[in-house]
């Protein structure tokens, strides 16, 4: 738990609020956490998934775990207790773009069940919608498409989920999608599909 340093600082509402933006937009600020294994698709998805919803005019943003590892959270590594900061800021940072509206995709590991379960809080009502991208490991370690996997078992890279660190499956997602079975299309599709039946964008 980050306990708040600042005192003396006050809360200030604008104008505009989300439903405001919301209607511009023709969409529903929401966040799209994919979840799973590295190399289970996670970003491969999240991009193909962007690529459907700009076609159809919606605005959109990708927050990707290896990316913002280089710039907002090039302080942390992957010990449970940085991983766990890693994903209270990624969340924060993605509520924030959903507050804005946009359509925000979320693609981190994200090993930590409870850690994913304080941003779901966070966001509140209908704004996570938690993504599990399920792959098994032995796939995800034929796939490596970093090389990670090989360096993790010989021992050079430690704590690597699925390996030397944990990883813990959503309970209840709203989507699982098994990225072993379908083509990364169909994959996507059934993530347009289910934003459409809960009214997130609307039907073309
Ligand atoms: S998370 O666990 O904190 O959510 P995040 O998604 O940001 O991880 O970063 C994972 C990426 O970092 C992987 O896709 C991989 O490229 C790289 N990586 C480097 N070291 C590790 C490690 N020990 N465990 C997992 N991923 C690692």
């Amino acid at each position: 738990m980050v306990k708040q340093k600042a005192t003396n600082i006050t809360w200030h509402e604008g104008q505009i609020s989300k439903p405001d933006r919301e209607k511009l937009l023709r969409q529903k600020g929401v966040i799209l956490w994919f979840t799973g294994l590295s190399g289970s698709g996670k970003s491969t998805l999240a991009i193909e998934v962007e690529r459907l919803l700009f076609q159809r005019g919606h605005i959109t943003f990708i927050l990707d775990g290896d990316n913002i590892r280089h710039g907002l959270n090039k302080d942390l590594g992957f010990s449970p207790e940085d991983r766990e900061e890693n994903i209270r800021r990624i969340g924060e940072v993605a509520h924030l773009f959903s507050q804005a509206g946009i359509i925000t995709l979320t693609a981190f590991i994200s090993p930590y069940r409870a850690d994913r379960n304080k941003v779901r809080k966070m966001a509140g009502n209908g704004e996570f919608v938690e993504i599990y991208v399920c792959c098994p490991l032995e796939e995800c370690e034929k796939r490596d498409p970093k090389g990670l996997f090989k360096k993790a078992r010989a021992g050079i890279i430690p704590e690597f989920t699925g390996i030397s660190a944990p990883y813990e499956e959503p309970e209840n997602p709203e989507l699982r999608i098994e990225t072993h079975k379908h083509s990364v299309r169909e994959c996507a599709k059934r993530v347009v599909l289910y934003l459409e039946k809960q009214g997130i964008i609307p039907v073309v």
